[in-house]
């Protein structure tokens, strides 16, 4: 099930044969709508990536209030709804689950002049480890990863070759390099990590 604000998401989905649900990921509501129709859909919900982000803008006095609230409207308590009701499915079925977050490495170092973004990724990594250590025993595992910089969509082409150079790897990261992670986090090989987050950032956070 790919949940996404974006229409266009739909595409992606009849790609690769999955179901779309078009919800708003700053609305508890639509997120409880949404894990209701993936379990009506698919009988369960076993793995949930929390990836729905906006990157944010301005400093410290700059920042908006209006860009504070929808970053972290968004990016922090989208990730908090996401957590909640994917965990609550995953008590009712009874035999464990996964969810990952995904952070920033700018929730660990930095990014002085995006700090609703920055507050936003720290916080996601503080949820993942109160969320990932909660129901552990009944082997609910809730882990985030913190890229570097990725080219994605949300990532202009100025700001990929500024930051390139930046990262010890000598390039920005491939968001396939991302998914890879995920998948690991994701499998019974990483079964005994849980309330961790795992920086994927070309040594950016190393240094
Ligand atoms: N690209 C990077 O360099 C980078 C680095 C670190 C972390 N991240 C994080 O990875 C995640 C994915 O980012 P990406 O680079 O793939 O960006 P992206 O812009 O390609 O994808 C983000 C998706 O979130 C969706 N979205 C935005 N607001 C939403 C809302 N209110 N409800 C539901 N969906 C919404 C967008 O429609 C989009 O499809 C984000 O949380 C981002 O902060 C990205």
């Amino acid at each position: 099930m790919i949940f996404d604000f974006n229409p266009k998401s739909q595409e992606a989905a009849n790609e690769i044969g999955a179901k779309f649900f078009q919800g708003d990921v700053s609305k508890a509501e639509s997120v409880e709508a949404a894990v209701a129709k993936t379990v009506e859909e698919f009988g369960s919900l076993d793995i949930a990536v929390a990836s729905a982000g906006v990157g944010g803008e301005g400093d410290v006095v700059t920042s908006t209030v209006e860009n504070w609230e929808r970053t972290n409207g968004i990016d922090y308590s989208g990730g908090f709804y996401t957590n909640k009701y994917v965990t609550e499915q995953l008590l009712k079925q009874g035999y464990g689950g996964v969810v990952a977050n995904l952070a920033s490495m700018f929730g660990l170092v930095a990014v002085s002049n995006n700090i609703a973004y920055s507050a936003s990724k720290g916080g996601v990594m503080d949820m993942t480890r109160a969320a990932g250590t909660m129901h552990a025993k009944e082997g609910i595992r809730v882990n985030a990863v913190a890229p570097g910089v990725i080219r994605t969509p949300l990532i202009d082409e100025p700001t990929l070759e500024q930051y390139a150079s930046l990262h010890p790897a000598g390039r920005v990261g491939e968001a396939q390099e991302v998914a890879a992670l995920i998948t690991f986090l994701a499998s019974g090989k990483a079964k005994f990590i849980t309330g961790a987050t795992i920086p994927i950032d070309g040594g950016y956070t190393a240094v």
